[in-house]
């Protein structure tokens, strides 16, 4: 299984070396098949060293130049960052990443050789809609996307369920991850109010092959509770 823990806008740097010294003390135990993720915010970003992989929730794709407030592969390279998440739904929709823009990151990170998480998810007014709606709506985030890429893991993230303390049903998550492994022979992981009290029933559906986790990831113990798991 993947574990992966996206801080988004939460932790300093000061608070982010302390969940890695405490994180690291508590999954010492972890089996060996299951790996572990990081994604800090960039302030915090910083040569770790343990058994999991620190990656950048984003950066522009460039190696450097003149785009105000971004990072690019230089600034990740210092401290050796070679995985990128890419697609989460909330740069979508807040910073309004359009799919072109996604995809263009893509193919600049895929380029660059890193490991990508590919971020996909529909919001409430498709998942309403039925499956046959929410399918089509998820392989449209696909576009212009090279699915064959060696170093690519997919997170199904549905909006809906993204910090509102409601997962996605099992029956949900299934028939979603079912459908999207006919097109795209990736890891899958799942997020969306992932937490302690449901990851063993999350893990434990056809299918899932990990998660991405949030809120219940801010803090190294609920997070290695649910490494643990
Ligand atoms: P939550 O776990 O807070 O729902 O967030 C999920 C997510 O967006 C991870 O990328």
């Amino acid at each position: 299984m993947i574990y992966a823990a996206n801080f988004k806008t939460n932790h300093t740097r000061q608070t982010t070396k302390n969940y890695i010294e405490e994180l690291k003390e508590k999954i010492a135990g972890k089996k060996t098949e299951d790996s572990v993720y990081i994604f800090p915010p960039s302030t915090a970003l910083d040569r770790f060293e343990g058994d999991f992989t620190v990656g950048a929730q984003n950066a522009y794709p460039t190696q450097n130049g003149a785009y105000t407030g971004e990072i690019g592969v230089e600034q990740l390279e210092e401290f050796s960052i070679k995985t990128i998440l890419i697609g989460h739904s909330e740069r979508r929709e807040i910073i309004g990443e359009s799919q072109e823009i996604v995809a263009e990151k893509f193919a600049y990170f895929k380029e660059q050789g890193f490991e990508i998480i590919y971020c996909i998810g529909e919001p409430l007014e498709v998942r309403e809609q039925g499956d046959e709606a929410v399918i089509e709506y998820l392989l449209a985030q696909f576009e212009g996307i090279d699915t064959s890429y060696d170093n690519l893991i997919i997170a199904y993230e549905p909006i809906w369920a993204i910090g509102t303390g409601r997962s996605a049903t099992v029956e949900e998550i299934a028939s979603t991850h079912e459908a999207l492994k006919k097109t795209v022979q990736k890891p899958l992981l799942y997020g969306g109010s992932a937490k302690p009290a449901n990851i063993k029933e999350i893990t434990s559906i056809r299918g899932v092959d990990g998660v991405l986790v949030g809120s219940a990831s801010l803090d190294a113990g609920s997070f290695s509770e649910m490494v643990l798991s």
